[in-house]
């Protein structure tokens, strides 16, 4: 039977991965759940612990769930490790979103400078976890949603020799909208992903096995493209998708459609606030009705959330893992030539066939010239991020946000590296 650990098991999401295991309990036999969070996660865990424990009994189950602050003794022995943790809260959160704003820059959690910032600040406890499976559960998988996902992932397959994955709902939630925008169910849509964690294309598109490609980019057109809950719904122009020929993720507004984005940003961060701003709002709601002792699954309001399908995308993941189901799912990996010209040893966003012994990414093929300028400049970004993480390098992170295409030029890049590090001082114990 399967031990799951489930890291920053506070999270609003963690319901949503109690009712993927419930739902998947004949082909998974999950035993034990145990919920691991900080200090600062206290009262959220009790209310998460509570809420999940319910959920299995309604459910008739004999899972026991557990939760700790004891991160060694919840991930000794697991069969799965899922990472799902925020280092610093959303507090954190609203800062790395604030500071490039000032500087006219985009500010995204997972993306830009934001993103950056977060990378910092998780890496170091991502390798701390790390160390722990080494010892307790060398045999473990570790199954990353924890963000910037591809870029930690890169850190974790880089600097430890732990199996990890890293995962993301954003191709899932293509592949559902481009099904529905078609009149095809979901699981006879398959789409050919390639690309980076929050940069990825739909290459081509087939339903049984028939190329839809064309139909799919028209449909784009027609009806436009999808979005999800945290990102503004700002359009491309029809010449564009026409011109791009490949489906581009709900992310690749940012890059495309730079400034619509910072404009739309700048008024929202004055009215509503930043998307962390909005969601600290959300958070509160969501834990006063998980915390109603009548409330015993995952209620609606977590759809105001951006994460939908998270646990169908990370339960299919140890599904597949465990079952030696050698089925296709987008994954965070090392490349490994999947994509011929990109380095074999970086993390991409690909799919891949997964079985007992892992992914294995599926071969793509040459990234054509258009989309590959973009990839190779935010993986340049992506890698120098990861070496500033790790050595705690200035010279590095300055570097590093230099490379990123959100960012105008190395002087602004210096003055928010100052901010960052300023703002982040008790968090980076590397710097
Ligand atoms: P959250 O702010 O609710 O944080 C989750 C929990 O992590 C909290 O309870 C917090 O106390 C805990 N935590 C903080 N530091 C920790 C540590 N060192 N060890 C253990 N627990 C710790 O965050 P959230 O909105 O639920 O998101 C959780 C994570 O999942 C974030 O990193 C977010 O970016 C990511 N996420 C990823 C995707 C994806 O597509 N990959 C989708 C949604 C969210
Ligand atoms: C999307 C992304 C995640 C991102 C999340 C934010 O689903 O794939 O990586 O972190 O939404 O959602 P939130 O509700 O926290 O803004
Ligand atoms: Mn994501």
């Amino acid at each position: 039977s399967i031990k799951l650990a489930v890291i920053g098991g506070g999270s609003s999401y963690t319901p949503e991965l109690i009712e993927g295991v419930i739902q998947r309990v004949e082909a998974l036999p999950v035993s034990e759940i145990c919920l691991v969070d900080v200090e600062d996660g206290k009262e959220k865990l009790s209310i998460i612990e509570g809420l999940s424990r319910r959920m299995v009994e309604k459910a008739g189950l004999n899972i026991r769930v557990r939760a700790t602050l004891d991160r060694r003794e919840a991930i000794r022995d697991a069969h799965f490790v899922m990472t799902q943790f925020r280092v610093g809260g959303l507090k954190a959160r609203a800062r790395d979103e604030r500071i490039p704003l000032k500087y006219n820059v985009i500010g995204q959690e997972t993306t830009g400078p934001g993103g950056f910032a977060k990378a910092l600040r998780t890496i170091p406890v991502i390798l701390d976890i790390c160390k722990d499976i080494e010892e307790l559960a060398p045999d473990a998988w570790l199954i990353n949603f924890t963000n910037p996902a591809g870029i930690v992932t890169e850190a974790v397959l880089k600097h430890t020799k732990v199996k990890s994955i890293g995962l993301c709902n954003v191709p899932i939630g293509m592949q559902y909208a481009v099904a529905e925008s078609l009149n095809a169910k979901p699981e006879e849509t398959y789409i050919e992903f390639a690309g980076l964690n929050h940069m990825v294309w739909g290459h081509r598109v087939y339903v049984n096995g028939e190329d839809r490609t064309q139909e799919a980019i028209a449909a784009l057109i027609e009806g436009g493209s999808a979005t999800m809950k945290n990102i503004i719904d700002t359009q491309f122009s029809s010449e564009f998708i026409q011109a791009l020929n490949v489906i581009p993720c709900p992310y690749h507004r940012y890059f495309y459609l730079k400034n619509t984005m910072l404009e739309e940003e700048m008024k929202s961060s004055k009215t509503e606030g930043t998307r962390a701003e909005q969601v600290m709002k959300t958070e509160e709601e969501l834990f006063e009705i998980y915390a109603s002792p009548e409330m015993d699954k995952k209620p609606e309001q977590l759809e105001k959330r951006g994460g939908a399908h998270y646990s169908k995308v990370s339960l299919n993941l140890v599904d597949a893992i465990w079952n030696n189901r050698k089925d296709i799912h987008t994954v965070n990996i090392l490349n490994n030539g999947a994509i011929s010209n990109c380095a074999p040893d970086v993390s991409v966003e690909i799919n891949a066939v997964i079985d007992s012994a892992g992914a294995h990414p599926i071969t793509f093929g040459a990234m054509p010239v258009e989309l590959n300028g973009l990839m190779q400049q935010v993986k340049s970004y992506e890698s120098l991020a990861v070496e500033a993480a790790i050595t705690g390098d200035r010279h590095k992170a300055l570097l590093a946000l230099t490379a990123n295409p959100f960012v105008p030029d190395a002087n602004v890049a210096e003055q928010m590296l100052n901010d960052i590090l300023e703002q982040n001082k008790s968090l980076l114990p590397q710097f």
